[in-house]
């Protein structure tokens, strides 16, 4: 899986950066085509030359050098994979905030190919609220993350922050590899967001989906190497994505139903994650609603349930799923929706569970599939949800 991958690995200034002298060692000896960048800080701790002879490759380490610009933006877009070992303290809250002052963070920055990160410090500044939420910045922006380990740290004391043996980090990066592999041509529909439906110019009934479980989906099969079409709802705030997703933008139920059912006959899985409006207004006024009476009526009509229509066109070939969010009889009414909307698979969240719901960055899902199977999971990042339902999605299809 790794033999023939280009790997850049950047090695940021941490006593950890003598591991990464193996892992290279690791990497090229699987076959990897391994570019090294490197923070002036890391020179202190590696040597250039060593790491250059052993990946048989020059190391870059300056953004100018004798009066040349180094081309960073073409390493991070001809590579399959950004490696960060040692990721430092100072450069993950770089990288989760978009600073760019040396090579790797603008490596980092122009990189359109995964990122995997694996953090290197000492206890205290791992367990502190900002790197906690610097490491939860950079995995909402889909980065794949090395777990530390537990043992003696640069500081003599011995505790949680030590970078992984790089014989533990080849497994994870293979893994990667394969995972991503199995979905490459698969061609995936994803619905996120709410819809808003127009009273009059100025007003509309709407929900308060943030869309991050659908981007994280999003975000998930993309690494994984599908191609995805992602219909969106409005207000929904876009994180950076790889040229292999393509975004319609929409903002009623009627016109994602127009996005989705033209599409659906191209793709393989289709994630239906948008928080879709079940009714809209019969009239849009023309001119804003004036204000008269002490009741104002607003006729509704219902929208077409864009999950039931693939269901009944759906081919044998492809996989659909659906989301649930209830709030009472949470099983009877997802297992309705399993049958009734002809899908494959439901996701069931309840919005009485405190992890889960709108706006938040977790989640707590159950899944029930057509064949019966049911497996519930402890709340998690959207970005972990979105890896076991592509996990189990993968694990049907057997791909
Ligand atoms: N859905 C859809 N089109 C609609 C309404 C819902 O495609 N007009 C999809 C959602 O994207 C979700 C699933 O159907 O994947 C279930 O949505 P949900 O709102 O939970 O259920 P409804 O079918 O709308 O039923 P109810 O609101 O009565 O629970």
């Amino acid at each position: 899986m790794i033999s023939g991958k280009k790997i850049i690995l950047a090695i940021t200034g941490s006593i950890a950066a003598y591991k990464s002298i193996i892992l290279l060692r690791l990497l090229t000896k699987a076959g990897a085509d391994v570019q090294v960048v490197m923070t002036p800080a890391a020179a202190d701790f590696v040597s250039p030359l060593t790491l250059s002879t052993l990946s048989g490759q020059p190391v870059h380490m300056d953004l100018f050098k004798d009066g040349s610009w180094s081309n960073h933006v073409m390493l991070g877009r001809s590579a399959d994979l950004l490696l960060v070992a040692p990721a430092s303290c100072n450069t993950l809250a770089k990288m989760a905030h978009g600073i760019c002052d040396n090579l790797v963070l603008a490596t980092y920055l122009s990189a359109t190919c995964p990122v995997m990160l694996a953090p290197a410090m000492d206890e205290d500044m791992w367990h502190h609220p900002a790197t906690k939420h610097n490491i939860e910045q950079l995995q909402a922006f889909g980065h794949a993350l090395i777990p530390v380990e537990h043992g003696s740290l640069a500081s003599g004391l011995v505790g949680e922050g030590r970078m992984a043996e790089p014989e533990t980090m080849l497994p994870y990066i293979e893994a990667f590899f394969a995972s991503q592999s199995r979905l490459i041509g698969k061609r995936i529909l994803v619905t996120a967001g709410p819809t808003y439906e127009p009273l009059d110019p100025v007003r509309f009934i709407g929900n308060h989906s943030s869309g991050k479980m659908g981007l994280a989906l999003t975000q998930e099969f993309a690494k994984r190497g599908a191609t995805v079409s992602l219909v969106l709802g409005p207000d929904v705030q876009l994180p950076s994505l790889p040229s292999t997703v393509q975004v319609t933008k929409v903002t009623t139920a009627d016109q994602m139903y127009q996005a989705c059912m033209s599409q659906f006959s191209e793709v393989d899985i289709a994630v239906m994650a948008a928080a879709v409006a079940d009714y809209t207004p019969v009239v849009v006024a023309e001119e804003k609603i004036k204000k008269a009476g002490s009741e104002l009526l607003i006729e509704l009509r219902k929208t077409k349930d864009i999950l039931k229509a693939m269901g009944q066109v759906k081919k044998s070939n492809q996989y659909l799923v659906g989301f649930a969010l209830e709030t009472t009889n949470e099983e009877e009414y997802a297992k309705g929706k399993l049958v009734a909307k002809n899908a494959d698979m439901i996701v069931l969240n309840s919005l009485n569970d405190p992890a889960a719901g709108f706006g938040k960055d977790t989640n707590k899902v159950t899944i029930f599939d057509r064949e019966g199977g049911v497996q519930s999971f402890p709340a998690k990042s959207k970005i972990d949800v979105a890896k076991d339902i592509i996990d189990l999605i993968q694990q049907k299809l057997d791909v």
